[in-house]
C-alpha cells in the first residue's frame, strides 16, 4: 500500500484557469443557437495553461468519445513550466498572436491562419512570439485526426499530405525547477521536477506533433448550384465507430472563388445531426453579416435549426451574381 509514484515524480491536484474537465452536466447546455464575442485576454500574467475557457463539449473524457473545445488566452510565456494532456489530442488554431511549441519533438511555430496537432501525451510550452495571444483548441477524446477519404475527389485535393510539416529539431539540456503540469481524467495536476522534460534528443516513427498552413488547403467546391455542405472542406476528421458519422470534422471556410450562378449562396436553413461550433480567425462569415467577430464563436447544436439571418438573406436573394473571390474569410 506504498504510493511508490513518490519515489519518482508525484503530482498534486491543482486549478488551471475556466478549464472544464467533467464536460456535460457541469454547466447547463440549452439547445438554443449561441454566440459568443471574442473573450478579453486578461490584464494579468497569464500563460496558456491558465489562460484555457471551456466553452462547449460533447461526450466525454472517461468513454474516450467527443470533444471539449476551449479557448486560450496569455500574455506570458511558459518558461519553467511544460504541459502534457493525457485526456485527448490537441488542435490548436490561433486566432491572435503568434505561437512557437517547444516540445519533446522539437519546435513549431504557428500564426493565424495555421493551425498545430499536439498528439494526447506529448509534453509541450507555448511562448508567445508577439505579444497577447487567442485562439481556439479543439480537445479530442476519440480517434486521432486524420486526412478524411477524398472518395471521388480522386488523389490530390482539400489538405494533400505534402503540406504537414513535422517540427524542427531542438532539445534542451536545461536543469532548475521546473513544473510538469498533467490534464488527466478532466483535471490538472502539477508535479516539480529539477530539470526540463523537454531533453528528448532525437526520435522515429510517426506520431509527432504538426502543423499546417490553412493557405494550402485545395478549395474544392461547386461549379453548378450552391450550396455544397461544408464537409466538402474538411481539413482533418476523427472517425468515430460507425462509418459516415465522424467524432468531429475540422472544416474550414477558407479563401476560394464562389462562381455559381442563378444559385442562392449563403447555407440553407437546416438542421443536422453533427452540432457546428463555428469560429472565425478574421475576416467576415458570409451567413452573418456583422454581429460575429474575429475570435467569436457561435454554437448550433444537434438538430437545432440555423442558416443566414434576414439581412443575410436579403442580401443573397437580390445581389447580382456574378462569380466573385473570398479572400479575407478565414472561418471552421
Ligand atoms: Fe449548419
Amino acid at each position: 500500500d506504498r504510493d511508490w509514484s513518490s519515489d519518482v515524480c508525484s503530482s498534486d491536484l491543482i486549478a488551471a484557469g475556466a478549464f472544464g474537465g467533467e464536460p456535460f452536466g457541469a454547466a447547463d447546455t440549452p439547445p438554443n443557437r449561441l454566440r459568443w464575442d471574442p473573450l478579453a485576454i486578461p490584464a494579468e500574467p497569464t500563460d496558456f495553461v491558465d489562460g484555457l475557457v471551456t466553452l462547449a463539449c460533447n461526450g466525454d473524457v472517461a468513454t474516450q468519445a467527443g470533444i471539449g473545445v476551449h479557448v486560450y488566452l496569455a500574455n506570458t510565456s511558459m518558461k519553467n513550466r511544460v504541459f502534457y494532456n493525457a485526456d485527448g489530442e490537441m488542435l490548436v488554431v490561433p486566432q491572435e498572436g503568434a505561437l512557437r511549441f517547444r516540445t519533446e519533438f522539437g519546435i513549431i511555430d504557428v500564426t493565424p491562419g495555421e493551425i498545430v496537432v499536439i498528439p494526447r501525451g506529448v509534453k509541450f510550452a507555448v511562448e508567445l512570439l508577439d505579444g497577447p495571444a487567442r485562439g481556439y483548441l479543439c480537445e479530442n477524446y476519440g480517434a486521432p485526426f486524420r486526412l478524411p477519404g477524398l472518395g471521388p475527389i480522386g488523389s490530390n485535393g482539400l489538405a494533400n499530405p505534402r503540406d504537414f510539416q513535422a517540427p524542427t529539431a531542438w532539445f534542451e539540456d536545461r536543469e532548475g525547477h521546473f513544473k510538469l503540469v498533467n490534464k488527466f481524467g478532466g483535471r490538472f495536476f502539477e508535479a516539480a521536477i529539477d530539470r526540463s522534460p523537454l531533453d528528448v534528443v532525437a526520435w522515429h516513427g510517426n506520431c509527432a506533433p504538426y502543423k499546417y498552413n490553412l493557405r494550402d488547403f485545395v478549395a474544392i467546391g461547386s461549379i453548378s448550384a450552391d450550396h455544397p455542405d461544408p464537409s466538402i472542406f474538411t481539413v482533418l476528421t476523427s472517425p468515430s465507430g460507425q462509418p459516415g458519422v465522424a467524432n468531429c470534422d475540422f472544416v474550414i471556410f477558407p479563401p476560394r472563388w464562389i462562381v455559381a450562378e442563378h444559385s442562392f449562396r449563403p447555407p440553407w436553413f437546416h438542421r443536422n445531426m453533427m452540432s457546428e461550433l463555428m469560429g472565425l480567425v478574421r475576416g467576415e462569415y458570409d451567413a452573418k453579416a456583422g454581429g460575429f467577430l474575429p475570435g467569436g464563436i457561435s454554437l448550433h447544436n444537434c438538430m437545432q435549426p440555423h442558416g443566414p439571418d434576414l439581412a443575410s438573406f436579403e442580401r443573397a436573394s437580390s445581389v447580382e451574381l456574378r462569380p466573385h473571390k473570398l479572400e479575407n474569410t478565414l472561418a471552421f
